[in-house]
């Protein structure tokens, strides 16, 4: 595990080893986005467990870009008294921290907007989960989105956050813009890839004039839709390049949305092998050639062997965990201190059901376990 448990930075981000919680939607806000004291009790207990850096749940940017009940908030200065308590009880247990920022785009839920508003996206495709068919963003709405991450990003970091990362992935906004199957402009915003990237180009502008060159800047990246006429390997090393260019900080290799086929959905069910482990990896690898910035995989990591080759062999600098965690937030010190048994997490996905009565995702097979014990 030697590997795993190396410390190394990032810019000032100073990590005690080489696990990331991947962004998990927790549920575990208010109606308006304010973080709750579930929140700061969930997220103390995976800082507890001994995870290197935490990638918050995503946090919407604009009130009609929110797609989840009870999803964190980072709209308004309003937010920020609960981001900075949440930050600071984080920093307070050792632990670090960054915003995951999003606009869903067309995944946006009108039902949770405060108020009736507009489903935007780059073009009036059909979503085929939503079945909702968004209105094509004018250049305005794009200025509007661009402005409000760079004003999130400002508001994460006056909160104490580490670093952001914006979320390029799983089909929502920006995705969205570089996804050929759901950008169809005829403008400077669609086209060919870098015509697709320019959303993207200029949020990372707006975001690093917002925090300056210090502040830690990352992205997930989707670097395959599994969509038919959908967004490529190739594309996406292409804008991983742009990024790079254009300052990134770090890139967290994913891949599809919940449209993609043949269940190639970013949390893929049945990890129950060793060999279906890490299904992301050889694409960060690809990255990991390509471009000179950390990388990331996330994806099916349940076993430290899986973990520790993934890093010694080099196809990656980071693993990423998410399911695994809702089930046993301690499983990084467990690996630590020396109980070297793989994850109980089953991949069944239940854990998407938990989050809808507000009292947090949790795992369902637990929860289930639980309460027939209560019963019996
Ligand atoms: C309940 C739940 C919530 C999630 N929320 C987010 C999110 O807010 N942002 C994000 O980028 N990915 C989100 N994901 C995807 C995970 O971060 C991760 O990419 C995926 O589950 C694969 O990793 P795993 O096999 O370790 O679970 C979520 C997954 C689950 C199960
Ligand atoms: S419900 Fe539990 S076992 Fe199933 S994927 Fe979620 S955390 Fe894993």
């Amino acid at each position: 595990m030697a590997a795993l448990f190396e410390k190394t930075s990032i810019k000032s981000l100073e990590l005690e080893n080489r696990s990331v919680r991947s962004a998990t939607w927790s549920a575990v806000s208010d109606r308006k986005g304010f973080v709750t004291d579930r929140a700061i009790e969930f997220y103390s207990t995976v800082t507890d467990g001994g995870i290197g850096l935490i990638v918050t749940g995503f946090q919407y940017v604009m009130a009609n870009g929110i797609a989840m009940p009870y999803q964190m908030g980072n709209y308004s200065d309003d937010c920020l008294e609960g981001l900075s308590r949440l930050v600071g009880a984080i920093h307070s247990r050792g632990g670090k921290v960054v915003a995951q920022l999003v606009h869903t785009g067309s995944k946006a839920n009108p039902k949770l907007f405060p108020e009736p508003g507009e489903i935007w996206g780059p073009s009036a495709v059909t979503d085929p989960l939503t079945s909702s068919t968004p209105k094509e963003m004018t250049q305005q709405d794009i200025h509007q989105v661009i402005e409000a991450y760079a004003a999130a990003a400002s508001r994460s970091q006056k909160a104490g956050f580490d670093g952001i990362q914006l979320h390029g992935a799983h089909g929502y906004g920006i995705n969205q813009f570089l996804s050929p199957a759901t950008n169809q402009r005829t403008d400077g915003y669609g086209g060919d890839v870098n015509r697709r990237y320019r959303l993207l180009g200029e949020v990372m502008e707006a975001v690093k004039g917002a925090v300056g060159k210090d502040y830690p800047v990352f992205i997930k990246l989707s670097a395959h839709d599994y969509v038919e006429g959908g967004f490529t390997p190739e594309e996406a090393l292409h804008v991983a390049r742009r990024l790079a260019e254009d300052g990134i900080d770090g890139i967290e290799v994913s891949a599809g949305s919940r449209a993609s086929s043949d269940g190639m959905i970013p949390s893929r069910k049945n990890v129950l092998k060793e060999e279906h482990e890490a299904y992301l990896a050889p694409l960060a690898a690809r990255f990991k050639e390509t471009v000179n910035v950390p990388i990331v995989t996330v994806g099916g990591f349940r076993s430290p062997g899986v973990v520790s080759k993934v890093l010694s062999d080099g196809l990656a600098d980071y693993v990423a965990l998410c399911r695994p965690l809702i089930r046993q937030p301690d499983l990084i010190n467990r690996w630590k201190s020396g109980d070297l048994d793989k994850a109980t997490c089953i991949s069944c996905n239940g854990c998407f059901e938990t989050g809808t009565d507000g009292q947090g995702v949790c795992c369902k097979i637990d929860k289930e376990l639980k309460e027939k014990g209560r019963a019996s």
